[in-house]
Parts: structure tokens; sequence; C-alpha cells
């Protein structure tokens, strides 16, 4: 009786005090209240046991509450919570850049912290931007990002994101980017199944833009979301390709910005999506997974030669941004906790079996009727529905696959008619094999 009264109290006072995130206000559907998480399972309010199967928007890596980053942020928070950043620094902060530093590609050399995905692309867009600013050309004011692409809310990350509902009411704010049509090249449908082929009209008409586009001398940056766009429905495109991209963005000094928000700490089977790539970005961004799920923390890093813009006695060639929260003590223990797990070996061949079962399931799904497109790397599956509206976040479908999916105890957020699975690493074996014979059967309905 106790726990129902609770249930109804929570959700009376939500629905009086709190705005949720993409979630209309004219709500049809009450929050679930959640009272504890513990490995891939959140925990309701009502005795619920959910399994969380896309990893809380994307940010759990080893589960939730995990031991050993609660006890790093414990640790922390009894030591140091939050100290100013400017004019101070601490042991978490520099650990942790040391630590991202080595297993990032080779070329980057400086960690700039923020504290989420959006900030951590305003500063890469903001940092690109000033470079060029720097070195005095004044030429270099254009952006390139690819169609479909989501780079976060702020004005920026909106700026350099794929026009549609998300951004509509600010459009006139948002400043002008050219887009590369997006190299559709991996899908099935495209070049007769032939996977990475730069040859194919999709990624031709890509990559021609780019050369184009290059050519004019006026590009400042490209970003990019490496390999997987996610917020578009888990869109994948070939290593390939954007290695094709990045050689003519490099040829003309054009710098590139990798977007690793989503893709980054072993999402796609390595430890970073812009490992499949020969060339390097010039300046990444990281977040979502960066404190195993725990804590907000972004960052954003770049290589010397960005460094170098703003190396300089000029007051007007300070970087002048920056958070009240940046490198936050608790986060940067949580994400150096997070990091030790990642790394462990345990870790790598879970990503490993993983990436193989998602493999093995793609391909007994492949040629279900009800099945538009399944495309599959490393952690992440994502599963195209065939619909009578347009393939978007807006898709109504999504409503009724969540609910059919929440009624089984599986948290599972389509973006519109795509269904995408990317579960916490931790997730065993016996509990992935349920969520593929939960969406077979749902298939065959
Ligand atoms: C590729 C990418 N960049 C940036 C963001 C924005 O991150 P945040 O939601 O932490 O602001 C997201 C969020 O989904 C993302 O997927």
């Amino acid at each position: 009786m106790k726990k129902n009264n609770l249930v109804s109290e929570t959700l009376r006072k939500d629905e009086q005090y709190v705005w949720h995130p993409f979630t209309p206000l004219v709500r049809s559907d009450a929050p679930l209240p959640i009272v504890k998480a513990e490995g891939a399972y959140l925990y309701t309010e009502d005795g619920r046991k959910i399994l969380d199967a896309i990893a809380s928007w994307w940010v759990n890596l080893h589960g939730h509450s995990h031991p050993h980053i609660a006890q790093a942020i414990f640790t922390q928070a009894q030591k140091l919570e939050h100290v100013i950043f400017a004019g101070f620094t601490h042991e978490p902060a520099v650990k942790l850049a040391e630590r991202l530093l080595a297993i990032l590609p080779s070329n980057q050399s400086k960690v700039f912290f923020s504290d989420n995905g959006s900030t951590a692309c305003e500063v890469a867009i903001k940092m690109a931007l000033q470079y060029w600013y720097n070195l005095g050309n004044i030429q270099r004011k254009e952006i390139i990002a690819l169609q479909g692409a989501y780079h976060g809310d702020t004005f920026g990350g909106m700026s350099v994101a794929e026009r549609n509902l998300f951004n509509k009411p600010f459009s006139e704010k948002l400043f002008d980017v050219h887009f590369l049509p997006f190299p559709a090249c991996y899908e099935v449908a495209c070049c007769a199944g032939k996977r990475n082929n730069t040859q194919c009209f999709s990624a031709k008409a890509t990559i021609q833009k780019m050369q184009e586009l290059a050519h004019t001398g006026k590009i400042a940056a490209f970003i990019y979301e490496p390999l997987v766009q996610g917020a578009a429905g888990m869109r994948m495109y070939s290593p390939e390709i954007l290695d094709e991209l990045l050689s003519i963005a490099q040829k003309y000094d054009i710098l590139c910005i990798a977007d690793e928000v989503m893709t980054g700490f072993g999402r796609t089977g390595k430890l970073f999506a812009s490992e499949y790539c020969s060339q390097k970005p010039d300046i990444m961004c990281l977040s979502k997974g960066i404190t195993g799920g725990a804590m907000p923390l972004g960052v954003t890093t770049c290589t010397e030669k960005v460094i170098n813009a703003f190396r300089s006695a000029e007051k007007i060639k300070t970087f002048y941004h920056g958070h009240s929260y940046t490198a936050n003590p608790l986060a940067c223990a949580a994400a150096n906790a997070s990091l030790d797990l990642l790394l462990q070996k345990e870790t790598l061949q879970k990503i490993h079996q993983m990436t193989e079962m998602h493999t093995t399931f793609e391909a007994q799904i492949r040629s279900q009727k009800r099945v538009a497109k399944v495309q599959t790397l490393g952690t992440i599956l994502a599963l195209e529905l065939k619909s009578q509206e347009e393939t978007s976040y807006f898709n109504n479908m999504a409503k009724d696959i969540y609910k059919h999916f929440l009624a089984k105890n599986i948290l599972l957020r389509p973006l519109g008619n795509v269904l995408y699975l990317m579960p916490p690493y931790c997730i065993e074996k016996s509990e992935l094999e349920w969520v593929y014979s939960e969406i077979s059967s749902f298939l065959e309905n």
C-alpha cells in the first residue's frame, strides 16, 4: 500500500514540477519512477526489473551502479568535490588527460574538458573556427557536415546538424553549413550489396561534393560522426569512404572533427571508431561512455597543430571558453575508474562476444519480411522496420514498439521505425539471447 502511495506521489509531483527532455508536455504516458539500477537492470518503484538494452541513452558501459566507479566517486568526494579549473588543476583531471591521450589516435595531444556531448562539440567547432582566426586566415569560416548529422542541442551543435523538427523553431538563428549527401554505400540496397565501394554512385556524389567544397579554400572544418550516425537512426557508412573524405579534407588543410560522443569507448568494436580509418582527425569530441555512464563529462581533444595556433601572448588568441563544472573531479574520477574497467581483458572480450552475437543475429533476421534493413557494427545493432511512413525519428511506429518491449521488461527506445540495440558491455550472453528472441517474436507478428 505504502509502495503504491509512493509511486503516485512521485508521479504526481513529477507531472507538477518536472520538464523532461525530448518529451511533449501534453503527455499520454507517465514516466517510470526508478529507485535503483544494478548491472544491466533498472528497478522501478513498483517492483519491476527492466533490462536496459540501450545503455540509458548510450552512456552506460559496465552496468549501472558499478561498485568500482561508485567507490571512485565516493573516495574523490571526500577529498575534493570540485574546484575552479582556471588557475587550478587536480590529479584526477591530469591523470584522465594522460590516459585518454594514450589510447586516442596518436596525433591527439591536448585535452579540453567540458560537461556533456553538446558542449564537447561546441568547443570543437569554436576551436576550429578560432584556429583559422588566430592564423589570420579570414577566408576560412565555413563548415562541412554530413546530411543526417546530430551533434547536440546547443546552437553550434544544431547548426552543424540536419535541419529537421528538432531545430526548426530556431532555424533562422542557425549558421549556414554545407551538407554532404550521406554516403549510403554501406547499405545492402546500394551498389548491389557490395560494401565499402568508393566507386558506387552514392559515395561518388558525397566525395565529389567534398572535392568541390574543399577546392573553394573557404572551409574551416569538416565535422562528422565516424561510421555511425546515432540520432539519424544508427545509420552506418564505410571507413573507406570516410577515409577518402578525410584525405580530401587534409589535402586542403580542412580541420577534421570526429564527433565520437556516441561511438567512443568501444561502442563500434574498437576503442574509437576513428581507428577504422587510416587518416586521423585533428579534433575529437568525447562524452557519454567516458564515465561509464555515471557522471556528466565532455572532452574535446586536439593535435599539436591546432594548439600551436593558440600559443600566443596576444589576448585575442586565447580560447575564451569554459564551464563552471569544467573537469569536475568527481566526473574525472568516475572516468578514470571506467577506463580501468574498459581496458580489462574481460571487458574487451565481452565487446568482442557482443559483436559476434550481433553479427549472427543480423544474418538471421536480414531477410525477415518486416525488416527493411539491418546493420551492425561492434556493440550496435540497428534494424529498420518496413513502414508506410518515411524512415525518421518521427515515424509513428516508435511508440508502439517502445511499449511492446517495455511490457516485456526490456528498454528499447526506437528512433522512429529503427529499432536498435546498444546494451551495456556487462550484459550476459543469455540476457542478450532473450532480447534477440523477443525481437524475433515481435518480427513474426
Ligand atoms: C554524436 C553525438 N554528438 C553529440 C551528442 C550530444 O550529447 P549530449 O546529449 O550529451 O549533449 C550526441 C547525443 O546523442 C551524439 O550522439
